[in-house]
């Protein structure tokens, strides 16, 4: 029988071909927002495997009671909206999407390095809204990133591709921290410049920090009150890895009190962020919503990456980019 494939939000029609292609029957959410918890889990039940959003809630009820998937393959690299170890109990193969945003990350993180230092958004606001009556000889002044020290939390394949990012232009000394990375083990870095340190060494020396670590119980509320508490003044925060890695409570009276210079947020805590929480009123802050992988060449690849991780794991095989096999 034809097996058949739901994807939970449109996505770039490369990957829907490529299923197609493999004989697939595949049904897309065409809504023009995600279906319902509720929904999602009935509508699962006549389908042999999902691509999902970093955004559907994969718990293990969910999985319970959709015990007949063969896979899911998450349309995003992190995974913690998927309950891993219920999955697995279920023989259930979870995929995701490495390596192809990487790119578009990193430069999200850069981006928002500089937005957030060089305060683009209240310049762009004074502007559009009329404010700007002369040139400012002494307006909008920031920090730059030439020489500056960025330390990376979670030295992966972004936080490594953002150092390397860094370094090249702008001649940034990097300091990370990491459980397990050392010099030796290390592929995607080449500068030589980099030094890893305790997260409170990082904390009190760097001048931009940048988080990049997979959200889990040991992650969650990595930064909070002490971390933020020991950074410099002139220090600017920048989140493009999970809102929960944050203690929002804490990050938003540090703004408040200008303990740092500025946060640069591709993630919060919950998303969407309602338009009332205070965050959006904090001159000192950019808040983005979730864009990090979105470039076109992201998401084509991932889009691309996600489809060959359902087929293999439909045909059996072991999935492109696996996150759990048995
Ligand atoms: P990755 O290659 O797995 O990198 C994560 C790094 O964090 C690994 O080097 C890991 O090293 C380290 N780490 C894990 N737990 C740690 C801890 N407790 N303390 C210190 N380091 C720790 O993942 P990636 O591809 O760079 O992606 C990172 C995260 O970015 C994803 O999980 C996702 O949440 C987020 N992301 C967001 C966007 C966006 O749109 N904003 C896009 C892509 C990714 P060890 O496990 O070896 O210690
Ligand atoms: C995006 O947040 C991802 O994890 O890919
Ligand atoms: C600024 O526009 C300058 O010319 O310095």
């Amino acid at each position: 029988m034809q097996k058949k494939v739901f994807i939970t939000r449109p996505i770039l029609s490369d990957g829907v071909e490529i299923l197609k292609t493999h004989g697939l029957h595949v049904e897309t959410n065409e809504l023009p927002g995600p279906l319902s918890y509720e929904a999602l889990t009935i509508k699962a039940r006549g389908f042999d495997a999902l691509i999902t959003m970093l955004s559907d809630r994969i718990d293990s009820e969910f999985l319970s009671k959709n015990s007949h998937l063969k896979v899911i393959s998450n349309y995003a690299v992190g995974f913690n909206n998927i309950d891993l170890d219920k999955a697995s109990e279920l023989k259930i193969l979870i995929g995701n999407t490495p390596d192809v945003l990487t790119e578009a990350t990193a430069e999200t993180a850069l981006g928002l390095m500089i937005a957030a230092s060089r305060n683009f958004l209240t310049a762009e606001k004074s502007a559009s809204l009329g404010l700007w009556k002369n040139w400012e000889p002494m307006g909008y002044m920031g920090h730059g990133l030439s020489e500056k020290t960025l330390g990376i939390v979670g030295f992966g394949r972004i936080g490594q591709r953002l150092a390397n990012m860094c370094a090249q232009a702008f001649n940034m000394k990097i300091l990370y921290v990491s459980r397990n990375v050392s010099r030796s083990q290390m592929k995607n870095i080449t500068t030589s410049n980099a030094k890893q340190v305790s997260l409170s060494e990082l904390c009190i020396e760097s001048d931009f920090i940048s988080l990049h670590v997979p959200m889990n119980e040991e992650t969650k509320k990595m930064i909070g009150q002490n971390e933020l508490a020991q950074m410099k003044k002139s220090a600017v925060l920048i989140n493009t890895s999970r809102g929960e890695i944050i203690d929002q409570e804490a990050l938003i009276n540090a703004l408040k009190q200008n303990q740092i210079f500025a946060a640069g947020l591709d993630v919060t805590d919950p998303e969407p962020l309602p338009p009332t929480n205070e965050l959006f009123q904090l001159k000192n802050a950019i808040i983005l919503p979730h864009i990090g992988s979105a470039t076109f060449e992201a998401r084509r690849a991932m889009s691309v990456l996600a489809a060959k991780n359902i087929s293999a794991g439909l045909m059996g095989e072991e999935l492109v980019s696996w996150v759990n096999r048995f």
